[in-house]
């Protein structure tokens, strides 16, 4: 087994927000993240993909494919949006590092080869991120 990792990065906006909740328990549960104007992030985003080395090509997974299909699916979707206000994903669902992970993830999933596995670790803060492998 043998892991190749590609790192992207875009900048969103976003609001933390529970409908079903209170203002004022969606404040004190979200804090800053609850702002109602929103705030942004720069998020790093690391999807690394394991299986076995292809005999003939000698590759996982071709990188420029693989960085073509990030930046493309992922990248140019969310980059500079307000993931609240401007994509369907998060309509109805709560943008949380944890939530864009799993979104994420979803979205190369249905991409890369079924015998690939894959994971994404998505960085909200330098010190704060969030990994799902499915
Ligand atoms: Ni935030």
């Amino acid at each position: 087994m043998i892991s190749v990792t590609r790192k992207s990065h875009f900048n969103a906006a976003h609001r933390l927000h529970n409908n079903n909740w209170s203002d004022e328990k969606n404040h004190e549960f979200y804090g800053l993240c609850n702002n109602k104007n929103y705030h942004g992030h720069n998020y790093d985003l690391e999807v690394t993909v394991s299986g076995e080395i292809d005999k003939e090509s000698g590759y996982l997974i071709d990188m420029k494919y693989l960085s073509d299909l990030i930046d493309i699916n992922v990248c140019n979707k969310f980059d500079h949006k307000n993931l609240n206000l401007d994509t369907e994903e998060f309509k109805d669902l709560i943008p949380t590092a944890e939530n864009i992970a799993v979104v994420i993830w979803n979205i190369l999933r249905e991409k890369i080869d079924k015998k690939l596995n894959i994971k994404v670790k998505l960085f909200e803060t330098e010190r704060n991120s969030v990994e799902y492998s499915g």
